[in-house]
């Protein structure tokens, strides 16, 4: 087999055989194909796509190019949740534990953030002394011990997908469908969970920028998750504006908290966090119908068991759980700085795409994977879309290390303050199962 007839016949338009699939991907793991073909033919699948055949042969074959994590001596249906990225997503922090608390074991693996989304491993890292590094058996222990695991993904799982993920964030090939759908989707496989909840956002913060092609993505890792046995459903949703109050990892942490504390009860991180929630408490069959998975996600909020599981989760890893009661033990930035609004009116658009890159700036991501973070820094904001403002009103706190200055004009050219009312939009947009 020949690299030269793979990219020549994906660059016409054909399909690849599955045998030709392994033969790439087995080449690009082991290192005997060059870089330079492997790209090339990055570039025609994103040109003229992947049949449901070959994206299914793709995520196999990257599936098992690693190790995969064994959770059969865990007891019950094991679920994940898997969120295509958006700024301020903290939905796994507040979702993880009310999910084991209503008694379905919630094993996850997340990633670290880069460029203006952030990561769930750098969020939890912001928690004194928590382990963000499970080994297989630590995470079994923890998901046994408290119904909660997450951990960065072990060096062993799906090594085929480090090395194209990388290849493909400097080639301008990450949006594609079947390479984005068979990266997620190996590396959900190789995770062992039964069941998976995906949430996929559209708009101007995401990937996928329209409804179409979030619902197309949708499909694709719903048909392929099936075909492997996975109980699968996806939320299409909408990430133009911040999710929630907070950008940047300890406040992240902070917000989460509060919420499982019962505050925010009706904004929309909470309840995209709950209906999230309650969606993998029916995948993992501790309820019949959603309205009797949302009233188990209430209780568990209500009654505190669910914060209770992040504390257990916390203090079993090697984190100081007091710092989920006393913020003031959380990584903190230098100086809080004010920005208000220079006119007043209410508010139409928070451009989430321009604030995640601007919490970038201020360290709380990376713009290189070699980049470290300030875990302290980040982004308030004291008002959300529809949200009515006076002139002269704080709109967000900047949270930053002494001397970093970014000009009030580049948070306030991030809203849109327009003299009428704004119309409500829906933060859900679509159920794909
Ligand atoms: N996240 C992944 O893990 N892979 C992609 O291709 C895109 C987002």
């Amino acid at each position: 087999m020949r690299m030269y007839d793979l990219i020549y016949t994906k660059k016409t338009g054909g399909r690849l055989t599955p045998e030709q699939i392994a033969f790439w991907v087995k080449g690009v793991t082991g290192g005997s194909i060059p870089d330079e073909q492997t790209c090339a033919l990055l570039m025609a699948i994103c040109w003229r796509g992947m049949s449901t055949e070959e994206t299914l042969a793709l995520t196999l074959e990257m599936r098992d190019s690693g190790a995969r994590m064994d959770l059969s001596s865990v007891p019950g249906l094991k679920v994940d949740k898997h969120s295509t990225g958006g700024v301020g997503d903290k939905t796994t922090l507040i979702l993880g534990p009310i999910v084991a608390a209503c008694g379905v074991p919630c094993a996850m693996f997340s990633g670290r953030g880069l460029g203006h989304t952030g990561g769930t491993i750098d969020k939890f890292s912001s928690v004194p002394g928590l382990r963000v590094e499970l080994d297989a058996e630590a995470f079994r222990e923890s998901l046994r011990r408290t119904g909660f695991a997450n951990s960065a993904q072990t060096a062993d799982i799906c090594p085929a997908d480090r090395k194209l993920y990388a290849l493909r964030d400097v080639t301008a090939t990450v949006e594609s469908i079947p390479l984005i759908t068979a990266s997620i989707m190996s590396k959900k496989l190789a995770g062992g969970a039964d069941a998976l909840v995906l949430d996929v956002k559209c708009g101007s913060g995401a990937f996928m920028k329209t409804l179409e092609e979030g619902r197309a993505l949708a499909r694709s890792m719903v048909e392929v998750g099936k075909a492997h046995g996975m109980r699968i459903k996806a939320l299409v949703t909408r990430m133009e504006e911040p999710l929630g109050w907070a950008i940047g990892n300890a406040l992240e942490v902070m917000e989460s908290v509060e919420i499982l504390r019962g505050l925010h009860g009706d904004g929309v991180l909470a309840r995209m966090s709950f209906r999230l929630a309650a969606e993998m408490v029916v995948l993992g069959g501790a309820a019949a119908s959603l309205e009797a998975a949302e009233a188990r996600v209430e209780r568990a909020v209500a009654d505190g068991s669910a914060l209770r599981t992040l504390r257990d989760f916390v203090a079993l890893n090697g984190g100081n759980p007091e710092a989920l009661e006393d913020f003031r033990l959380l990584p903190q930035a230098g100086r809080v700085t004010e920005v208000r609004a220079d006119r007043g009116g209410f508010i139409h658009a928070l451009d989430g795409r321009a604030l995640g890159i601007l919490a970038m700036d201020l360290g709380a991501g990376r713009r290189f994977k070699e980049d470290r973070l300030d875990l302290g820094a980040g982004i308030r904001l004291h008002r959300g879309l529809g949200d009515p403002v006076r002139a002269g009103d704080i709109l967000f706190s900047v949270h930053a290390r002494p001397g970093l200055d970014v000009p009030a004009e580049a948070f306030t050219g991030a809203v849109d303050i327009r003299p009428e009312p704004a119309v409500p939009r829906p933060w859900l947009l679509d159920v794909i199962e």
